[in-house]
């Protein structure tokens, strides 16, 4: 290399490098052009490496005027650099810019599920007569599901029929709760009267569905032990109960009826929140509905628990959430409510 190579040489790599970097779009390519034209592999560093070798007047020369072409080159590279990135966050700028013009968004809230929303209704008013919510498994044993509530290895209820058994490894006990009534069970074993417990929650059937029946379904359960609670205790309480869902006119009949659990036991039915007990397609011309099964605890499940059946009494009721939904909303057919259809689904869906 003689001087004036190297001299043209540096001409022609300021101007590439200039045009280089004013061609640069984006930081990135502003840094590969700076590279190319001052970096290690540059022919301005094979330049430098060649001062060695030239005359020492021609060094001084050659060497005063790489180190200008660097410095130009370094001074515009700053400057792009610096215009690059004023450049790169005002387009941020504008990709979050908001035009407050713009009409509004219409929110679509979601809503509770009806039986979401009356399960709640129904266990608020007990919560407020003092009564403490407890929920517990689904997957339950044969002595919280049937023995424990005085239910018989030959009794009717626990057939296959009706009953969903859950296979796992070398136990044969456990079944899905075909009612959540399993919960007075665990609730009275660990702890001591006064018990006042609501517990809502899913139970399952062996059954096929159709307007009135769903294999899954929800019941809410009650139960109240203390000393000195009587059938009265009962009656009131429901009655109260009627009022809150159904209205002040409402009124409670108790009829006979069998579960295993209580004695004795009875068929709370309601005067028909439709045709106030005139008779109606609702109430099928009796003027009442049907609503729940209750009774007093029977003195063998308070004793199944350790409980003193001599100083304690109690009053347990369990109700369909599904039933009392249906009923209310006058909706026809029980499979509804779990289809999903959200043309069924909005009609229920309340502000809040
Ligand atoms: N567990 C009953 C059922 O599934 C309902 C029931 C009846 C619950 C009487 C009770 C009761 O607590 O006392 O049909």
């Amino acid at each position: 290399m003689d001087a004036s190579d190297a001299l043209r040489t540096l001409e022609e790599e300021l101007e590439r490098g200039l045009a280089g970097m004013a061609g640069a779009s984006t930081l990135d390519e502003l840094e590969a052009a700076h590279t190319a034209a001052v970096g290690r592999r540059s022919k301005w560093a094979e330049v430098q490496k060649g001062l060695r070798s030239l005359e020492q007047d021609d060094r001084k020369a050659v060497g005063q005027r790489a180190n200008d072409v660097k410095n130009s080159l370094d001074a515009v590279h700053e400057e792009r650099k610096q215009s690059l990135r004023e450049q790169a966050e005002g387009s941020l700028l504008d990709a979050d810019a908001v035009d407050v013009s713009l009409p509004g968004r219409r929110l679509r809230p979601g809503s509770l599920h009806p039986l979401t929303a009356v399960e709640d209704e129904i266990v608020d008013v007990f919560t407020r007569m003092g009564y403490r919510v407890v929920e517990g498994p689904e997957v339950e044993t044969d002595w919280y599901n049937f023995q424990a509530l005085n239910i018989g290895p030959d009794h009717p209820a626990r057939t296959v029929k009706d009953t969903l058994y859950v296979d796992v490894a070398g136990r044969s006990d456990l079944l899905l709760r075909t009612e959540t009534s399993a919960m007075q069970i665990r609730t009275m074993e660990a702890q001591e009267p006064p018990v006042f417990i609501i517990s809502p929650g899913r139970v399952y059937r062996r059954e096929t569905s159709d307007p009135a029946h769903l294999p899954v379904f929800h019941q809410v359960e009650g139960l109240a032990v203390d000393e000195g609670i009587t059938f009265g205790d009962l009656k009131g309480t429901l009655l109260e109960f009627a009022k809150a869902m159904f209205g002040e006119n409402a009124r409670v009949r108790l009829t006979p009826d069998y579960f295993p659990f209580v004695e004795p036991g009875a068929q709370m039915a309601v005067s028909c929140f439709i045709c106030n007990g005139v008779g109606c397609r609702t109430c099928q011309g009796t003027g009442w509905i049907e609503l729940l099964g209750c009774g007093m605890v029977h003195p063998a499940v308070l004793e199944n628990v350790g409980y003193d059946s001599e100083r304690y009494t109690g009053f347990a009721f369990g109700m369909g959430v599904e039933r009392v939904a249906l009923l209310r909303a006058g909706v026809p057919d029980m499979r509804m409510f779990v289809e999903g259809d959200v043309r069924f689904l909005e009609q229920f869906a309340s502000a809040g």
